[in-house]
């Protein structure tokens, strides 16, 4: 039998998962699982690239876990740990580190944005976080990583620093693929559709969350930002609407197009309706398997320390070898 080919993807724990999160990346690693060897991880190292406070990091990691295993993945199929429990991420990163230029950091978009909004805590790990996600795929032989848009060159950093060290010492990573989703690569705020749905935000009805009620849920979809034409169409001037329809073709696996011509002739009002159902019905399960899974906090445990064992197991083959080639001597 052929070798399953190996997934890495992770998300932060600076928050509750949004809509964004799931169709961008979770979904697909849901529908991933049968066909690769996957690791997936909640990345707590990155989530301290901003300030967190140490009680709401450690609640917001159990629960992103909690997550993980509401939305669908299986903890026997996969392997599901915690980033800062398997040290191997921390030492692959500081050899990337001595082969990664200034200049290709520089130019991170996401770097810059944060940049300029964080100015009073412009640390070193803002700039580095780059390379300690290239560690973490390449740790891990990584085929495919899938991520939303907003990862891509981040995807690059990772490709050409696996090329680098094989080139500089001998073929040592795999080459990693990111993988997004047709539609949803990008959700976008629902209070402004020039902006990427975060977390982050500081104005919670831009984003849904995955533990949102179906109340929040409707009032949010409601009173999205939209345009002033009024005709249901998808198109780059409608950004609103566009996103609405992007949400609901990754739901249905419908094309956007044909769903927007449903709504030839009726208004916003309707579609919004929709919508808001669409994303109601889908989220109920995930839900309410999330609400089950936080009253069972020792089963999370559990699926955690089974999670950092296997990864460990992977990680330090590859960490050896590395390290064989750069010229330590082993202990
Ligand atoms: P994070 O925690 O910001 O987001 C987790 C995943 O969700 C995707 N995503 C979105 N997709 C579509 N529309 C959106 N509005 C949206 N917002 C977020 C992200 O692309 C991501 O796939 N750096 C990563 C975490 C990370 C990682 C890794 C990912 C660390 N190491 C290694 C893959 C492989 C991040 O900040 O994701």
């Amino acid at each position: 039998m052929d070798e399953k080919k190996v997934i890495f993807s992770g998300a932060q724990p600076s928050g509750k998962m949004t809509l964004g999160n799931y169709l961008g990346a979770i979904k697909n690693w849901t529908l991933l699982q049968d066909e690769y060897e996957c690791y997936y991880s909640v990345v707590d190292l990155h989530a301290i690239t901003v300030p967190q406070k140490p009680e709401v990091l450690r609640n917001n990691t159990i629960e992103l876990l909690a997550q993980y295993i509401a939305c669908g993945l299986d903890p026997e199929k996969n392997t599901i740990f915690i980033q800062s429990h398997v040290k191997e991420h921390l030492e692959l990163m500081w050899v990337l580190n001595t082969m990664t230029y200034m200049g290709e950091l520089n130019r991170m978009t996401q770097f810059k944005d944060k940049a300029k909004k964080s100015e009073e805590n412009l640390n070193a790990g803002l700039f580095t976080y780059p390379v300690l996600m290239a560690a973490d795929i390449l740790l891990y032989q990584a085929d495919l990583v899938p991520v939303g848009e907003d990862q891509r060159q981040h995807m690059e950093i990772a490709r050409d620093l696996a090329n680098r060290f094989n080139n500089r010492y001998s073929e040592t990573f795999t080459i990693p693929e990111g993988y997004m989703p047709k539609e949803g690569a990008r959700i976008m705020s629902l209070q402004d559709p020039t902006k990427k749905m975060s977390k982050s935000d500081s104005d919670p009805n831009g984003y849904i969350l995955l533990a949102d009620d179906s109340d929040a849920i409707v009032k949010k979809i409601k009173k999205s930002v939209t345009d002033s034409l009024g005709v249901v169409k998808y198109s780059d001037e409608q950004p609103g609407i566009k996103n609405l329809l992007d949400i609901c073709a990754n739901f249905s696996g419908r094309d956007p197009q044909d769903i927007a011509a449903q709504y030839e002739g009726k208004g916003y009002g309707a579609f919004k309706t929709d919508v808001a159902e669409i994303v109601v019905e889908y989220l109920r399960p995930i839900k309410e398997k999330y609400d089950y899974m936080l009253a069972n906090k020792d089963y999370l445990r559990d699926i955690y320390l089974a999670g950092d064992v296997k990864a460990q197991e992977k990680a330090s083959k590859t960490l050896k070898a590395v390290y064989e080639k750069v010229g330590f001597i082993p202990r």
